[in-house]
């Protein structure tokens, strides 16, 4: 082992020693079993939660410190230091080996953290008089916890090189602190729940959170695995296309700003951006003579492609986080008077988010064209767009649409070509 990190395992151990001694002398005695014992074992449960139930997620926004805030209150700096140091041991399974001094020093610092922020508390609380609900003091204890444990923390993975090098101690504390921020409301939440409310409920808050975090964690492992399947959808598209290619992610950055226009929820907008990226994917089942033929298309032609819609639908009808949208997609081409394929739907049947990416796509053709028919101009566009309203288009929507173009928020697409494809564009909220 490296000398420095000798020299600082011995310094954190000793200093870890002298303060329990010091706490202890003045608190040991004062010792409440019930709640030392409640508050360990809630902890413990916590801490090794991932492998009594297989949970996909690690504790990732730590529940040590929202825990701690509570006892920072009910018992004294001693015995939330000791609370903190035992309760956070991780019964590991055997693969990683038992290091004692990595144990010794994650004790040492979850009980110097806690003493710091027990003794915050404290200080605070009698310096401010605080009467009622105790925020600031709180909030003082979570902030000395968090800087003494992260500090420590830092310290040893500096010297025993890990990758914290590469990140500089700001970046370090500015990715952390929003878990602080995350810590304290969570920890006040918790403490009303066993200030007002007692043990059982404070414990079912805690259940009630864990399970809101698995939720969230297993939702944001669903966005990814979208944005993949979307981003291999979008290559077998333009593969197969290279005419259209980019339109299904122009199409997607009009239909974001269309939706913004008209207010939708994020959520929703989310959800039909996301059609809009693959709308065509049904066009990989289309005949290749068909798609790049540069002429007009014949009837029987038209007719062919006029499928992609439930070709698209059944390919992605079976894959469940895709399912929900998947309306939108397969009406894409419904028009508002009724004559519009597949089912020939009208008005407000049809599906808002399918009545937003009408427009859209049918804007992205008028802009760039067609092999037998030159892009339109704004003007151009915007006279065939109200042409179209109240027969193919919904006429509020492409009202909303037309101010979009008036106000020149696509006055980039209309000089079309390099522009185009040099187009960044990402869909931020
Ligand atoms: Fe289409
Ligand atoms: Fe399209």
């Amino acid at each position: 082992m490296d000398k420095n990190l000798k020299l600082y395992l011995t310094t954190i151990f000793t200093a870890a020693f002298l303060v329990f001694l010091r706490l202890g002398s003045s608190y040991i005695f004062d010792f409440a079993l019930n709640e030392v014992l409640f508050f360990t074992a809630a902890l413990l449960i916590l801490s090794n939660m991932s492998m009594l139930f297989n949970s996909i997620s690690k504790v990732i926004t730590s529940m040590n410190l929202p825990i701690l805030l509570t006892t920072f209150v009910v018992l004294n700096p001693f015995w939330a230091a000791v609370v903190s140091a035992v309760g956070t041991t991780e019964f590991k399974t055997r693969e990683s080996g038992f290091i004692w001094f990595k144990f010794l020093f994650n004790r040492a610092v979850f009980f110097l953290s806690a003493a710091a922020g027990a003794l915050a508390f404290n200080f605070t609380q009698a310096r401010l008089g605080e009467s009622g609900f105790p925020f600031s003091a709180l909030l003082a204890a979570s902030l000395i916890y968090f800087l003494v444990d992260n500090i420590l923390v830092y310290i040893v993975l500096y010297l025993a090189e890990n990758d914290i090098k590469q990140t500089s101690l700001i970046n370090y504390f500015f990715e952390l602190s929003k878990n602080l921020v995350t810590s304290y409301f969570i920890g006040i939440i918790l403490f009303a729940s066993y200030i007002y409310f007692g043990k059982v409920f404070f414990a079912l808050v805690i259940v009630l959170l864990y399970v809101i975090k698995d939720f969230f964690y297993s939702r944001l492992q669903q966005i990814n695995s979208y944005t993949q399947i979307v981003e291999s959808f979008l290559k077998v598209i333009d593969s197969k296309d290279h005419y259209t290619e980019g339109h299904c992610k122009r199409v997607a950055y009009y239909t974001y700003h269309l939706c913004k226009q008209l207010g939708l929820s994020k959520t929703k907008s989310e959800k039909i951006i996301n059609v809009a990226k693959i709308h065509d994917i049904g066009k990989i089942y289309v005949n290749d003579e068909v798609l790049k033929s540069s002429d007009k298309l014949s009837n029987t032609q038209y007719q062919e492609i006029k499928k992609h819609a439930v070709y698209g639908y059944q390919l992605l009808k079976d894959i469940d986080i895709l399912k929900e949208e998947l309306d939108v997609l397969l009406h894409h081409h419904e028009r508002w008077d009724g004559t519009g394929y597949p089912d020939g739907l009208s008005e407000k049947e049809i599906p808002i988010g399918a009545r937003i990416l009408n427009i859209t796509d049918s804007f992205d053709v008028m802009t760039t064209g067609r092999s037998y028919k030159a892009p339109l101009t704004k003007m151009e566009t915007i006279e065939e767009l109200e042409i179209c309203s109240g027969s193919q288009f919904d006429p509020e929507i492409a009202a909303e649409m037309i101010k979009l173009i008036e106000d020149g928020h696509f006055d980039n697409n209309f000089l079309r070509e390099d522009l185009i494809s040099e187009y960044q564009f990402s869909i931020e909220y």
